[in-house]
């Protein structure tokens, strides 16, 4: 059907670039599609360095060995990440003996108006086996970069405002690693569940 070379290259190209996009696509919307999907190659998350709610310096690293659930929001959040931080807290709880295996982590998404104060707080409501953490803004965007958070400041209402971003739970490995990740569609028994099948 297809007698010339350059007909070929021409459709290795198309196939090349279409494999290309897909990659690109997979890699960039990975973190909406959630629920449990493990990704070997795509590089999700890495070494973080932020300040605790206590206004101590904490690293990536600086967990003892345990697992981290790793969630973005912030403490303003009317809804989804107050949701989110709850079914963190049942999950934990529903573990068993793998409790004290896993910290749940929450990071800020608007450093600027989450202090470590703010934070201390808020995580507090939630359960004393919380770390919150923080940062300059700049550091903040580095690990949203890294973990491919979405967070965009909305529109400014009676001098506050709202932030959109995506709701993604990150079970990062003792090694610092992106193990897998979940979104928040799911009752504690089955995400502890699925974490004790990955501890
Ligand atoms: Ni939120």
């Amino acid at each position: 059907m297809f007698k010339s070379k350059e007909m070929w290259l021409v459709l290795a190209l198309v196939a090349a670039a279409a494999v290309g996009g897909f990659l690109w696509l997979k890699g960039n919307e990975m973190p909406q599609l959630g629920r449990n999907v493990v990704t070997g190659q795509i590089a999700v998350g890495g070494p973080y360095a932020l300040t605790d709610q206590d206004g101590k310096p904490r690293a990536s690293t600086d967990f003892g060995g345990k697992y981290q659930l790793i969630y973005f929001g912030y403490t303003f959040c009317p809804d989804v990440c107050p949701t989110t931080l709850a079914l963190m807290a049942a999950t934990v709880d529903k573990m068993g003996t793998d409790k004290d295996r896993i910290v749940p982590v929450f990071i800020t998404i608007d450093p600027e108006r989450d202090t470590p104060d703010a934070i201390k707080k808020y995580v507090a409501a939630f359960g004393p086996q919380f770390v919150g953490l923080t940062g300059t803004p700049d550091q903040i965007a580095k690990v949203e970069k890294e973990f491919r958070v979405y967070a965009k400041k909305g529109p400014v209402e009676n001098g506050s405002y709202a932030m959109d971003h995506s709701s993604v739970m990150y079970l990062m490995g003792p090694d610092g690693k992106l193990v897998s990740f979940y979104d928040e569609a799911t009752t504690p028994e089955d995400l502890a569940q699925q974490l004790k099948s990955k501890l």
